[in-house]
């Protein structure tokens, strides 16, 4: 399973990476508000200088903001100009679903957002979305099942041999990555919090602890 993370602040990123562990980034318009980006020229340069920090071969995700088929593809073919990393993120929308077939045609890589049911993941990957991003913490949020939709679309993906790759969005805590992976996701996006809340253990600080103090006793 690959691991995103699901930011635009570039200290996270750069930690993450740091980490060894970081197969990509995800943002949206929210996130990359939260940091102040505006305007289009800043806006292309902050997706640059994330690619640039994750390197080579790493997905990163860049969304559109336009809502209607011609303006999705003109700002999508904007995005993938700005580095060989950008994937086009585009919402699960009547003119979205087409824009996600149109770049799918024009070999523009795709991740379709938005996604809260098992039809929208089939639609995606009828279309030929790269990704597809099922939002579980937002559907845990009113009390649905979002694991439940991460098992559903394996499930379909499985038996109709689709190839879109399952990315687990809106993931909030490390118990969302572990059952994200026990569903069948292929890539979990998450907050940094998230990816280091996977490391704790209190069993591990103490062993740790013991570890070191028996050490000591002996070697001073
Ligand atoms: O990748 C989508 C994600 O950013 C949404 O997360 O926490 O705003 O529901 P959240």
């Amino acid at each position: 399973m690959l691991f995103f993370i699901d930011t635009a602040n570039l200290d996270h990123i750069r930690e993450a990476a740091e980490l060894g562990i970081l197969d990509g980034v995800t943002t949206n318009p929210s996130l990359m508000a939260k940091e102040g980006i505006s305007g289009e020229k800043e806006i292309l340069k902050h997706y640059r200088t994330i690619c640039e920090i994750v390197g080579e071969g790493r997905d990163v995700s860049a969304e559109v903001i336009s809502t209607d088929f011609n303006g999705m593809v003109a700002e999508g073919k904007k995005l993938a100009e700005v580095h060989e990393n950008i994937v086009v993120k585009v919402p699960m929308i009547k003119d979205g679903v087409k824009a996600i077939a149109h770049f799918t045609e024009i070999g523009i890589r795709t991740n379709c957002t938005l996604v809260f049911s098992a039809g929208q993941a089939i639609l995606a990957a009828k279309a030929g979305a790269t990704y597809v991003s099922p939002f579980i913490g937002r559907i845990d949020d009113i009390s649905w099942d979002g694991m439940q939709l991460i098992e559903d679309i394996y499930k379909i993906y499985d038996i109709t041999g689709y190839e879109t790759a399952i990315l687990a969005a809106s993931i909030r805590n490390p118990l969302h990555i572990v059952q994200a992976a026990k569903a069948g996701a292929d890539v979990v996006t998450c907050p940094l919090s998230a990816i280091l809340g996977l490391l704790n253990h209190p069993l591990t600080d103490i062993g740790l602890e013991k570890f070191l103090a028996d050490y000591k006793k002996v070697n001073g």
